[in-house]
């Protein structure tokens, strides 16, 4: 896929301030000769990846991740311009470039309450987490039913970095360099039908590895599994992410492995993890959070700094960079998180107050 013209929304890698051991490890591929539009890039070694305290000491090595093949496209070499990322970043207190949250953060400030609802809580127990043996199917409104294992998530598809802001709901964001490939070329496969109007995603429901879904104080009071959906237009929107890796590895289990979706423009919870079903529908499908609480949360979830969260404002965020818990890092959140250009269209008659 590739996005002719740049967008305001895209952010090139040389436009965000990269952390430390990311641009190190590129500055070595270039060295090698890896780096370059359509190259692909492999690191040699098997990555290993920490949980930090908050100064960013390692507390100690809790899993390791493998290095992932993906080209660099429109999306993370050539699509951006550090003037438009400046344009995009409307910021009183933070450097006025994008900054790329630390990896250390990325994998140890997590929402996935089926490993419990603490942000530390999934890095710690997740860590026995099985991706081997997956599956994954594709079902519902379909000409073509498919199950991808694991090893067909990987290699189906040209893998491609994608560097997106993510804004979860509660008010902070991450700028985070993604791997994965488009969900429209999934569900192309798939051949959806006319009836074919909303996409259901499901995650892994499985008690003995994710104890969240065993305990109803660890999980949050949700009943899982945890389930999103989005319209068929959304699903099919270019910008739409099934990611398997980010910072060049695969998905750290707390990260949503083995694959787990990216909508760049909604907040964080439509982000669902560690996926086994996807099913076409006609009906517009049941959310968790949601069903949880349907006056907090709607089926849209589109970042709009004008429609508060009942509990919180909505106008600002907290965006997670290197500097610590007292960092002067509050930036004003923008309307579809930024992504406005390439999504507006797809709710220009709607009141986005009603459907938020
Ligand atoms: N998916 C599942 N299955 N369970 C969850 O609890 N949390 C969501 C989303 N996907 C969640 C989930 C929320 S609230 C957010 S903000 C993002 O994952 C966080 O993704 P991250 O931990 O990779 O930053």
């Amino acid at each position: 896929m590739l996005i002719k013209n740049p967008k305001s929304s895209e952010l090139k890698e040389s436009a965000v301030t990269c952390e430390k051991v990311y641009r190190d490890r590129r500055a070595l591929l270039k060295h090698m000769g890896f780096l370059g539009a359509g190259a692909l890039l492999t690191s040699a070694t098997k990555a290993h990846a920490g949980i930090f305290d908050l100064f960013g000491k390692e507390k100690r090595t809790v899993f390791s991740t493998e290095p992932l093949s993906y080209s660099q496209n429109a999306y993370s070499k050539n699509a951006f311009s550090n003037e438009t990322i400046l344009n995009n970043t409307i910021s009183n207190n933070i450097d006025s470039k994008q900054v790329l949250t630390p990896e250390a953060k990325v994998i140890s400030h997590n929402n996935f309450y089926e490993f419990g609802a603490k942000k530390q809580q999934p890095a710690e127990l997740s860590q026995n987490f099985k991706v081997k043996p997956w599956q994954l199917t594709i079902s519902g409104e379909v000409e073509k039913p498919i199950t991808l294992d694991v090893d067909d998530l990987f290699n189906h598809f040209d893998l491609e970095e994608r560097i997106y802001r993510l804004r979860c709901v509660e008010a902070w964001s991450m700028v985070i360099p993604w791997i994965g490939f488009p969900l429209a070329k999934l569900l192309k496969k798939a051949s959806p039908n006319s009836r074919a109007k909303y996409v259901a995603f499901e995650t892994l429901y499985d008690p003995k590895q994710m104890p969240g879904q065993a305990s109803r104080r660890l999980g949050g009071g949700i009943s899982y599994p945890y389930v999103e959906g989005l319209r068929i237009d959304e699903a099919m929107n270019p910008l739409t992410l099934m990611s398997v890796g980010l910072y060049g590895k695969t998905l750290p289990p707390q990260n949503g492995a083995p694959i787990r979706l990216v909508v760049p423009w909604k907040y964080g919870f439509k982000s669902i993890k560690s996926i086994v079903g996807i099913k076409l529908v006609e009906k517009k499908p049941p959310t968790t959070w949601n069903l949880l609480a349907s006056n907090e949360y709607g089926f849209y979830a589109n970042v709009n700094p004008q429609v508060d969260h009942p509990r919180w404002s909505q106008a600002s965020e907290r965006r997670i960079t290197t500097g610590g818990l007292f960092a002067r890092n509050r930036i004003q959140t923008l309307p579809f998180n930024g992504y406005s250009e390439q999504v507006a269209d797809m709710y220009k008659n709607m009141n986005l107050r009603k459907f938020f």
